[in-house]
């Protein structure tokens, strides 16, 4: 009989697609998706670690799953509970102390082996944790994932080495490793060979790519110009990039590969050189603005976007001025930004400086409504444009799908729901802060 799984997937993009990834490790044993954890013969929290409190929100989940396990237990239904992800790999003994019903406890970088650790967790009695940095690259044994849609996530590159001392993804995800060209055009293929029309390809640091080309190495310029030649897929994005690793063959691919949508999220952080040094982000203020310049030269209607962290330890008016006139300077269309919290375990915790929670907030505050203006002002310039939209899922309200523009905001079309999961061309309508609305540009061609 079918087993069913039922994963619930926290943070990251990388983190959606890991998921993905376990269920297809998992298939071949018979797990089919679940919709409730209550139905579930095995449930996995892949956690994340940049969540404020992760540890903690972590144990309270759990503390919910073991009451679903033990009713289940009742009914004579067996559950195995794994955790996986980042805070697994940073409090994976805690968690079996803790939390001593979950069966398996894995990092992510082992999730290739989590058919052998099901085995052993149904037999052994105690739970099975593996949290090793192996070698090996994890899922590039495995078959192309099953698609779902026209878009897709693809991993390229994994783990990071920058230590910026905020950040606890080089503890969690380990060292830097990049897929080996051929595994991932073939794992593209595969997917353009479903139906996928459109990929975004992920890792922490995806323009720090080298992987192994044949006897060389190619960089991420060179892998889009690559996959670019892939007949019939027809849109390609990448993320999470580093301003240190924008290098020129990358910034021509934005000019040469019209596949490659117009859109760039390069996180800053910081505009002061004082509280970048302290981040250690190994690049100045101005760096980061010629690389602005560059790309725009490259790709004039580029679209920009960025994190942004107020409130560092240390960060003074001025350094919060400097962040304020680096926008300005830039110009985004849409940006995330967080107050500073400290990470157990990594150095910008015990900073001295630490910065008044009120302090923090105000300057959030002050921050987000300039990205506001600006995201609202870039969004405004798209009304009237006619754009290509995959209508990826159902709005909230009936008669509305959502899509992605080229320039990344999600898009509200006006469309019946019998054509959720096609490709239309739509014209902007409406711009709101974060979003655009828009109707078919010609309703009645619209095909499913
Ligand atoms: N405090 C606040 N924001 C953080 N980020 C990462 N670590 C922290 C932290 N300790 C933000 C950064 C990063 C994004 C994914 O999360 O801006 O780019
Ligand atoms: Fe974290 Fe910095 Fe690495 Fe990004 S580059 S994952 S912020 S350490």
């Amino acid at each position: 009989m079918a087993k069913k799984l039922f994963i619930r997937t926290y943070g990251c993009q990388m983190n959606v697609y890991d998921s993905s990834r376990m269920a297809d490790v998992l298939a071949p044993l018979g797990y089919e998706p679940a919709d409730r954890p209550d139905d579930a013969d095995m449930v996995i929290v892949n956690t994340c670690h940049i969540r404020e409190n992760a540890s903690e929100k972590t144990f309270h989940e759990l503390g919910r799953l073991r009451q679903i396990k033990q009713d289940r237990a009742d009914r004579g239904e067996e559950t195995l509970l794994a955790v996986a992800g980042c805070v697994a790999q940073a409090s994976g003994e805690e968690i079996i102390t803790r939390a001593p019903y979950v069966d398996i406890v894995l990092g992510p970088q082992t999730y290739h082996r989590l058919p052998e650790m099901v085995a052993r967790a149904s037999r052994a009695g105690g739970a099975v944790l593996e949290t090793d940095f192996p070698v090996e690259a994890k899922f590039d044994h495995l078959p192309a994932p099953r698609a779902d849609g026209l878009t897709a996530f693809l991993s390229v590159q994994e783990g990071c080495d920058k230590f910026c001392t905020f950040c606890v993804v080089p503890y969690t995800r380990g060292a830097e490793y990049s897929r080996p060209a051929a595994a991932i055009l073939a794992e593209a293929e595969g997917l353009v060979a479903n139906g996928v029309q459109e990929i975004t390809l992920l890792g922490q640091n995806v323009n720090g790519y080298h992987g192994k080309a044949g006897t060389g190495s190619l960089g991420l310029g060179g892998l889009i110009r690559q996959l670019a030649g892939i007949n019939g897929l027809e849109r390609l994005r990448y993320t999470t990039s580093h301003p240190r690793d924008m290098d020129d063959d990358l910034i021509a691919a934005h000019r040469d590969i019209g596949k490659l949508m117009p859109f760039l999220h390069l996180p800053v952080q910081s505009g002061s050189d004082r509280i970048l040094a302290a981040m250690n982000r190994q690049h100045k203020a101005l760096d980061y603005l010629r690389i602005i310049e560059r790309l725009r030269t490259a790709r004039p209607d580029i679209a920009l976007s960025s994190d942004f962290i107020v409130g560092f330890p240390g960060e003074s008016d001025a350094d919060f001025a400097a962040t304020l006139a680096l926008i300005e300077a830039v110009g985004y269309a849409q940006s995330y930004s967080f107050k500073y919290s400290p990470r157990p375990g990594t150095p910008a915790a015990l900073m001295e400086g630490q910065v008044p929670e009120a302090v923090k907030e105000e300057r959030l505050a002050a921050l987000q409504s300039l990205l506001q203006i600006q995201s609202t002002r870039f969004n405004r310039g798209c009304v009237g444009h006619e754009f290509n939209v995959v209508l990826e899922r159902p709005g909230r309200h009936p008669g509305q799908l959502i899509g992605r523009s080229p320039f990344m905001q999600s898009v509200f079309v006006a469309a019946p729901l019998s054509l959720l999961g096609s490709l239309q061309r739509v014209t902007v309508e409406v711009a709101l802060t974060n979003s655009l609305g828009a109707v078919l540009s010609d309703p009645e061609r619209a095909c499913a």
